[in-house]
C-alpha cells in the first residue's frame, strides 16, 4: 500500500492524513469541496509549525509530511487510493451515500475503512458490493497525541481486511485494540455513558460544572473532566452516540439527559462553536451562562 485515501477533512480527517503521511504514505484528502480540503490541510500545517517551535519536529519533517498530502473536493479523487478512511460527519445517511460513492470510484480490492464512532459497520457494509472489504477504523481525538485505534470487523469482513488494517495501524505507531460490531463498540459503550452521567450530575443539581470536572480529574486521574471532554468531542456527537446507545441495546440506563438535548437544541455543541458547559470566546475558558 503506497497511497491511503481520507474522506472528510474535519477534526478527525485531518489528525489521520496527518498521522498517515507521517508514516510515510502518500494521502489523498477529500471533503465536498476544495476549500473544505484546502482548509483542513492548512490545519495540520499550523499543528506541525506547533510542533516544529516545541522543537518535536524540523521544518524538513513538517514540508515533507504537507507534500505527501494532497487534497480533493470530491470523492472522485480516491480513485487512486490503496486503502480509504471515511472519516466525515457522524451521520447514518451521509456515512452511507459516502460508502457507495466510495464503493463506485475505488479500485477493486480496496479496503473501505470507517472512522464512525458507534454506527453499524455491517450496515454501512450492506451499502457496499465489497461488504468483505468494509472495516471499522475507529481513532482518538487528538489523532496525533491518543495511541489506541479500536479495529471493528462487521458481519462479512475477511480476515485479509482486517489483516490489511492490523499492518496500517502498526505502521502508524498506533495501538489495536479489536471490539465486536454492537452500539458504541467498547470505547463509547463506556465512555459515553460516564459523559452523559456527568451531565445528569449537573441537571440534578449534584454538583456545578467545575466541581463535577474537578473531582473526576483529581478524584480518579482523568486528564480532562468529563464536561471539559464531552465540549471536546462535541456535545451533538456525544448525543447523536447515546441516541445509538439507547435506540441499539433498548435498555433505559443508555437515556441520553434532557439537558445535554438542550444544549444540542441550542447549538452549544462545545469547543468547536466556541460555547458549551463552558465559554471559549475569551482566553480562558469560563461556565457557560447565559447573559
Ligand atoms: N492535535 C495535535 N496535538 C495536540 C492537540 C491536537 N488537537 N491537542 C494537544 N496536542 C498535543 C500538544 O501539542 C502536546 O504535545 P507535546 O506533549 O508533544 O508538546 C500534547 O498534546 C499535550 O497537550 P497540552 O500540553 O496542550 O495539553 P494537555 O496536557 O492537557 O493534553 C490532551 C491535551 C492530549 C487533549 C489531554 O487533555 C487528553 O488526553 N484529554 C483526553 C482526550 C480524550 O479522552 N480523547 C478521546 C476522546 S473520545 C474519542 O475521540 C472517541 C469518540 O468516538 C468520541
Amino acid at each position: 500500500m503506497k497511497t491511503i485515501g481520507v474522506v472528510g477533512a474535519g477534526q478527525m480527517g485531518n489528525g489521520i492524513a496527518q498521522v498517515v503521511a507521517q508514516a510515510g504514505y502518500d494521502v489523498i484528502l477529500s471533503d465536498i469541496s476544495q476549500e473544505s480540503a484546502d482548509k483542513g490541510k492548512t490545519n495540520i500545517d499550523k499543528i506541525l509549525s506547533r510542533a516544529v517551535s516545541k522543537e518535536k519536529i524540523t521544518e524538513a519533517n513538517k514540508k515533507a509530511t504537507l507534500d505527501k498530502i494532497g487534497t480533493a473536493g470530491s470523492v472522485e479523487a480516491q480513485k487512486d487510493a490503496d486503502f480509504i478512511i471515511e472519516a466525515a460527519t457522524e451521520n447514518v445517511d451521509l456515512k452511507f451515500k459516502i460508502f457507495q460513492q466510495m464503493d463506485e470510484v475505488a479500485k477493486d480490492g480496496v479496503v473501505l475503512a470507517t472512522n464512525t464512532s458507534s454506527i453499524s459497520i455491517t450496515k454501512i457494509a450492506a451499502q457496499t458490493r465489497r461488504p468483505e472489504k468494509i472495516i471499522g477504523m475507529h481513532f482518538m481525538n487528538p489523532v496525533p497525541v491518543m495511541k489506541l485505534v479500536e479495529g471493528i470487523r462487521g458481519l462479512q469482513t475477511s480476515a485479509e481486511t482486517f489483516g490489511k488494517m492490523k499492518k496500517l495501524i502498526e505502521k502508524i505507531g498506533k495501538t489495536l485494540v479489536e471490539a465486536e460490531d454492537f452500539p458504541g463498540f467498547a470505547v463509547n459503550r463506556i465512555l459515553m455513558p460516564m459523559i452523559n452521567e456527568a451531565v445528569y450530575t449537573l441537571f440534578e443539581g449534584v454538583a456545578g460544572v467545575e466541581d463535577i470536572d474537578t473531582a473526576m480529574k483529581l478524584g480518579t486521574n482523568q486528564p480532562m473532566g468529563p464536561l471539559t471532554l464531552a465540549d471536546f468531542i462535541g456535545l451533538d456527537t456525544c448525543l447523536a452516540i447515546m441516541d445509538v446507545l439507547y435506540d441499539g441495546l433498548g435498555d433505559s440506563k443508555y437515556r441520553p439527559c434532557p439537558l445535554l438535548k438542550k444544549y444540542v437544541d441550542a447549538g452549544l455543541y462545545g469547543r468547536k462553536v466556541g460555547i458549551g458547559f463552558y465559554d471559549y470566546r475569551g482566553d480562558t475558558p469560563v461556565v457557560y451562562k447565559a447573559d
